[in-house]
């Protein structure tokens, strides 16, 4: 494993040539991924950051090689399920429906949201914005086709919050995957049809720099399988972030292994998985 010395090398010479600053990231997955990127490239600690110095494009090359991308539509049902039947439906009244996904990834997440909103009838009322710090995740999230075979479960986790009612088990909604996404199985893929993917505002950010790039506040956060890569200090700023930007009873979903050390010092109270917000300080 690469070690602590290498390590900040790299993170220097990214902060050095670059305004991205990894310095309160988790240390062990943020080595475990140089470590690959050294393997990868044949090289050393040194060789590295003396490329970072000198060629922008790789490093934005190893910036994007760092971040971990894993997602999936309606990533952990659960959460979808007490999206479905305890959040949403309270935001129904509201005019507007204010929801900001923060390191959305490729944009299976926001997708997930998009649908069920519309079959809750709420979608035409819904804002919705979607950042990333991956450039290449986010230009995969615009087009919104992915792979069929390799993502078989997708289906499974469809029908799980859109088509059944785990309340009641004779409820079961006939929803066409067609409704939303085309999938071609010569191709290999699924795509989302085009009046989902042009409600989503995308744009590049940046959790550690950018605050809140939307000049409003929201109703709905989900910031989920992101936290965990950082350390309990960045943590605790992005969860500030999360919190100075939500409307009162708001709420902030986070990932289903990710929870807020101190949630009411932050304005916070844990609900059914989620954190709402209670009070400005
Ligand atoms: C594991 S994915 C989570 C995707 C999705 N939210 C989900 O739960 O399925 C983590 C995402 O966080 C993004 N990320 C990492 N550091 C970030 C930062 N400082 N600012 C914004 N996004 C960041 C990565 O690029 C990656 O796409």
């Amino acid at each position: 494993m690469v070690s602590n010395e290498d390590i900040q090398k790299i993170i220097n010479a990214l902060k050095l040539y670059s305004t991205y600053d990894f310095t309160n990231y988790s240390e062990r997955s943020f080595a475990r991924r140089v470590d690959k990127i050294l393997s990868d490239n044949s090289m050393t600690a040194t060789q590295l950051s003396l490329l970072l110095s000198k060629d922008d494009a790789f490093l934005e090359k190893i910036v994007k090689d760092i971040t971990v991308n894993t997602t999936e539509l309606f990533r952990d049902v659960q959460t979808w399920i007490t999206l479905k039947y305890q959040i949403l439906p309270k935001l129904k009244q509201n005019k507007s429906i204010f929801i900001w996904h923060a390191g959305c990834s490729s944009g299976q997440e926001v997708y997930s949201m998009l649908i069920l909103l519309n079959e809750l009838e709420m979608l035409d009322q819904a804002k919705v914005f979607a950042t990333d710090i991956n450039t290449d995740m986010l230009a995969k999230a615009k087009s919104g086709i992915y792979k069929y075979r390799f993502n078989l479960g997708y289906l499974d986790s469809f029908d799980k919050v859109i088509k059944q009612n785990p309340y009641n088990y004779e409820d079961i909604k006939d929803v066409p995957y067609d409704k939303y996404f085309d999938i071609n199985k010569e191709k290999d893929t699924i795509e989302m049809k085009p009046f989902l993917r042009d409600k989503i505002v995308f744009r590049k950010h940046d959790l550690v720099n950018d605050g809140n790039i939307f000049y409003s506040k929201f109703d709905l956060i989900l910031c989920r399988n992101v936290i965990i890569y950082f350390n309990n200090q960045l943590q605790h700023e992005v969860i500030k972030l999360f919190s100075d930007n939500l409307y009162r009873d708001g709420h902030l979903v986070l990932g289903a292994h990710e929870s807020i050390l101190d949630p009411s010092s932050l304005g916070f109270e844990r609900t059914k998985g989620l954190y709402k917000k209670k009070y400005n300080e």
